[in-house]
């Protein structure tokens, strides 16, 4: 039995021990020698937070509202493939404790569970909790794809985030080490095919997910098909992946609902920033004429609290979900969840800041700029 866990990297710790090591190794890993992996946390360490004081924070009002559905905090689930690797009931614990927490999950279109099954967990016979959206990957078969929109559609799912970072997939050294496949137990059940289902036996000497990937994925896409995505769905839809201003003013063109600020957790390509380097660009070049959001990298409540400061308007986190979920399923992804809510509170309350609006860039100052006075 571990000792108390009190941050994000104490769930990381115990998972790295109770996880194989090709599982740790597939949820852990960066890409080629992982430089972004490190900046996207160490970028966090480049910003001060600024508090103001005597404010009264006796009460702090953690709720937004996020494409017109309101949630109890702005921190949020990303999608991260392969839930059931690191706890039998992988995707479906996931959503039970974003239910109790009353906070989004993005499922990923690899998943180890089916859409429908991760609703019903998601539903709650009270009414209330959480909310679910759907991480799409473009298959080069485009009615599959368009099926799992469908289904998404039919089983009340709220936004479609649309993966805009992987025409192929990273190269994770790691993961090529490993021959990285799913264990023979498990499929991704939202495909029929074995071959779709990655549950094929051979992949020969490389990243089995790599070669799916390959086989699988359409590498043609293009701004076009954001507008083919949008024709085919009347659910908002968000890019999941842009990292620059000038592609930010591009999905708005395009008509997106929201954009996801974000570098993959850092597993596609190696040497972009920090996904907190690039937020603000986006969130000024887009001038309001959407949502954003961010993900990689958020540890902490004060990375929260950054990240708010720069602009996003909630944060999404994975690979804490899978340290929690590896540690104790369902029960350990409350304690994660638990754990940054009360951070993020906590830091909220030091800041000086009593709701999430009043949460503006002056809470924040680039660290070299602070050391030069
Ligand atoms: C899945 O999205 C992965 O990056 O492995």
């Amino acid at each position: 039995m571990s000792g108390q866990r009190v941050c994000v990297s104490d769930f990381e710790e115990d998972a790295r021990k109770s996880l194989p090591k090709a599982v740790y190794d597939y949820y852990r890993s960066g890409a080629d020698e992982q430089h972004t992996l490190v900046d996207n946390v160490a970028a966090f360490n480049r910003w001060h937070l600024v508090p103001r004081v005597l404010r009264d924070v006796s009460s702090i009002d953690l709720s937004v509202s996020l494409l017109g559905q309101r949630l109890s905090m702005p921190l949020c689930v990303s999608a991260t493939a392969m839930q059931r690797m690191a706890h039998p009931e992988g995707e479906t614990a996931t959503a039970r404790a974003c239910l109790a927490a009353d906070t989004g999950m993005m499922l990923s279109s690899w998943a180890t569970s089916t859409i429908e099954e991760v609703m019903s967990a998601m539903t709650s016979s009270v009414g209330g909790g959480g909310v679910l959206w759907l991480q799409l990957y473009i298959y080069k078969d485009r009615e599959l794809t368009l099926s799992l929109v469908r289904r998404a559609e039919e089983a009340e799912y709220k936004a479609i985030f649309v993966t805009v970072d992987t025409p192929y997939l990273g190269r994770r050294w790691n993961d090529v080490r490993n021959r990285f496949k799913l264990p023979s137990h498990l499929s991704l059940p939202n495909f029929k095919s074995a071959s779709l289902a990655f549950s094929e036996g051979n992949y020969g000497n490389d990243s089995g997910l790599a070669v799916y990937v390959s086989k699988a994925i359409d590498p043609t896409l293009c701004w076009d098909d954001i507008t083919w995505l949008k024709k085919h769905t009347h659910l908002p839809v968000i890019v999941k992946g842009i990292l620059t201003g000038e592609d930010a003013v591009q999905a708005v063109n395009y008509g997106v609902d929201g954009i996801l600020v974000s570098n993959h957790g850092a597993r596609q390509l190696d040497g972009v920033p920090a996904t907190l380097d690039v937020l603000e660009e986006v969130v000024s070049a887009v001038q309001g004429r959407c949502e954003v959001y961010m993900d990689g990298g958020a540890r902490r409540g004060t990375d929260v609290l950054k990240a708010l400061a720069l602009g996003a308007k909630a944060v999404f986190i994975g690979r804490p979900v899978l340290w929690g979920l590896a540690c104790q399923g369902e029960q350990g992804v409350s304690e994660v969840l638990e754990l940054l809510r009360e951070e993020l509170r906590l830091a909220m309350a030091l800041a000086g800041c009593r709701s999430v609006s009043e949460i503006n860039r002056s809470l924040v100052r680039r660290r070299e700029f602070t050391n030069r006075m």
